[in-house]
């Protein structure tokens, strides 16, 4: 089966990202979201992340207009998916919304189409049996910022044929990703590592173990990390580490997954890290200003 045509649901961090790395492969790509100014927002995102390349020589202005043409941003979600070949969702992480979702898209795209979403934790198997083609299901899991990172995390749920694994193998060689499959459990491989690290990081700071900064700088330093554990967790979004961490409680039923006070108290008060202006840090000025706890 062939890949052309790439439905994108959500024109946010993610879906931006997504349709980004998508058109720049050559395919013609959909990107829906639910409001114009979403739309213009992500398409504004991508423009500004082509043109990063730009000043180093890596790419032309006529190679920005092409992968710009390839994208077409539409509020309507049957003329976004019912001539797609894949469906890539990348809506928020709200469980009834993506359900919902799937059983509209599995009764709007061709019945070829395989769908995939980006979701970061939740059940792949859950939301492939709202559908009537729980074989062309499929969890296509990128990490952000998407044209930067390599990976995507292929999940494969109770239903998902080795056909659909090996089509997005390809489709994501073709995004100049590498892959790994994982079978589904919560957090996949990548955050299940993750999430636990950096809970673990804000569990010292509340401890007063050590600053912000210098708990950012001991793990940057220290095992190389290109940002550190509260830097991350301010790029991530503290509302996405603790629904995951939450969701993991829930899940293995084990407590050692569970949220530091600290971030749940944060997220109350809003402070959801770089999206909401505050976090670890503060981002109101020129540069990132740690906060004391
Ligand atoms: N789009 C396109 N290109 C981008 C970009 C973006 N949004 N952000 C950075 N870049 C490019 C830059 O143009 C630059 O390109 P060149 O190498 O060609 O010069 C390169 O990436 C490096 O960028 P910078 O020099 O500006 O900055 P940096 O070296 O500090 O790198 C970073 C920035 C890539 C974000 C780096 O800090 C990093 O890798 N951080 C960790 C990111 C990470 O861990 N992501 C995973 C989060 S978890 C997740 O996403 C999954 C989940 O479910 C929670």
């Amino acid at each position: 089966m062939e890949i052309k045509k790439i439905a994108v649901l959500g024109a946010g961090q993610m879906g931006n990202g997504i349709a980004h790395v998508c058109a720049q492969a050559g395919y013609e790509v959909k990107m829906r979201d639910i409001e114009q100014r979403f739309l213009d927002k992500g398409m504004a995102t991508i423009k500004k992340n082509l043109e990063r390349g730009l000043k180093k020589g890596k790419t032309t202005e006529e190679e920005i207009e092409a992968t710009l043409g390839r994208i077409d941003g539409v509020l309507d979600l049957e003329e976004a998916v019912k001539e797609a070949d894949l469906v890539i969702e990348a809506i928020p992480e709200v469980v009834q919304l993506k359900l919902d979702t799937w059983k509209e898209v599995d009764g709007l795209a061709p019945p070829h189409a395989i769908l995939a979403s980006n979701t970061s934790s939740i059940s792949i198997t859950q939301m492939a049996a709202v559908t009537n083609r729980p074989e062309k299901f499929i969890g296509m899991h990128f990490f952000n910022p998407v044209p930067v990172m390599r990976l995507v995390e292929i999940i494969k749920g109770q239903a998902t044929a080795d056909e659909t694994v090996e089509v997005i193998r390809r489709v994501s060689e073709r995004l100049g990703k590498q892959t790994v499959l994982v079978n589904e459990a919560p957090g996949f491989a990548v955050n299940r590592l993750l999430v636990p690290a950096i809970n673990e990081a804000i569990f010292a700071v509340q401890e007063g173990v050590a600053t912000v900064e210098d708990m950012d700088l001991a793990i940057k330093l220290g095992l190389n990390w290109p940002m550190g554990p509260l830097t991350l967790a301010d790029f991530v979004g503290l509302d996405t580490l603790l629904y995951i961490s939450d969701y993991f409680v829930d899940e293995f039923k084990d407590s050692k997954y569970r949220a530091p006070a600290l971030l749940r108290k944060m997220v109350r008060a809003g402070w959801l890290g770089r999206k909401a202006g505050r976090g670890f840090y503060d981002y109101s000025g020129d540069e990132p200003k740690p906060m004391r706890f």
